[in-house]
């Protein structure tokens, strides 16, 4: 599938284990895009790049690598600290690529990737519109609501947000009212979730046109 407009986003989310990775990869194999993972902690249940290449069935090509790989399952700028292997933000930056490329973040905005430097500190650096993905269930309109602050204070251009998980019946209604901003998608929770399902959201939820329209109207 060649596409004619390049994409190029940031996957963040409101907190850690929220479907970052799993929607990155529905995006990378929906835009046939490069992956970035810039920063991975922990390896014990495999890599997200590992995640999103199974996932989407990219070729290896487009999972770009990591700039930093820690061991343990902790904030990076601890991970960074037990491997003796601090993090710096010039070996952080973006990949040069013209085509679609899908970056994702390490947990959620505001974990430290140093003793003196934040997540998002390297989200405003890189100047990459984001899209957050947030959890659909109890606890989401806080999380998500000061995600967005924290985004919008510093002048971070938001495409959108992702809706993950069971159908909630108010959240996403109430996000975009408070927000102001699309839901690009409810993403639905999918047991043995595989690309075949991936490729009958991508339609379903009508995520090109959602995307075109998106990125048309901020550019
Ligand atoms: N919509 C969903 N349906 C089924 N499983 C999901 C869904 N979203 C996330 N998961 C699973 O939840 C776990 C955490 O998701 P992940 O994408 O790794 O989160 P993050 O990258 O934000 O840490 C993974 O095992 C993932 O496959
Ligand atoms: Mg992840």
């Amino acid at each position: 599938m060649i596409q004619s407009q390049s994409f190029q986003f940031l996957v963040c989310g409101t907190d850690t284990d929220v479907g970052k990775t799993l929607i990155s990869a529905f995006f990378v194999r929906g835009l046939q895009s490069y992956y970035w993972k810039p920063i991975q902690s922990g390896i014990n249940d495999g890599t997200d790049s590992q995640f999103v290449r199974k996932m989407s069935q990219i070729e290896k090509e487009k999972i770009l690598n990591e700039s930093y790989i820690f061991n343990t399952p902790v904030s990076p700028h601890w991970a960074a600290e037990i491997d003796n292997n601090l993090i710096k933000t010039e070996c952080l930056n973006l990949p040069n690529i013209k085509e679609s490329l899908v970056v994702e973040t390490a947990g959620g905005l505001m974990v430290p990737i140093t003793r003196n430097f934040l997540q998002i500190d390297q989200i405003k650096t890189w100047n990459l519109p984001v899209i957050l993905v947030c959890r659909s269930s109890l606890g989401t309109l806080n999380h998500t609501l000061l995600s967005i602050e924290a985004l919008k204070k510093r002048n971070i251009r938001i495409l959108g947000l992702v809706v993950n998980g069971e159908k909630h019946l108010d959240n996403p209604k109430t996000l975009k009212e408070f927000s102001n901003l699309p839901i690009i998608a409810e993403f639905p929770l999918i047991k043995d979730i595989n690309h075949n399902d991936l490729d009958i959201l991508w339609q379903e939820l009508n995520i090109q046109e959602n995307l075109d329209l998106i990125f048309n109207r901020h550019s």
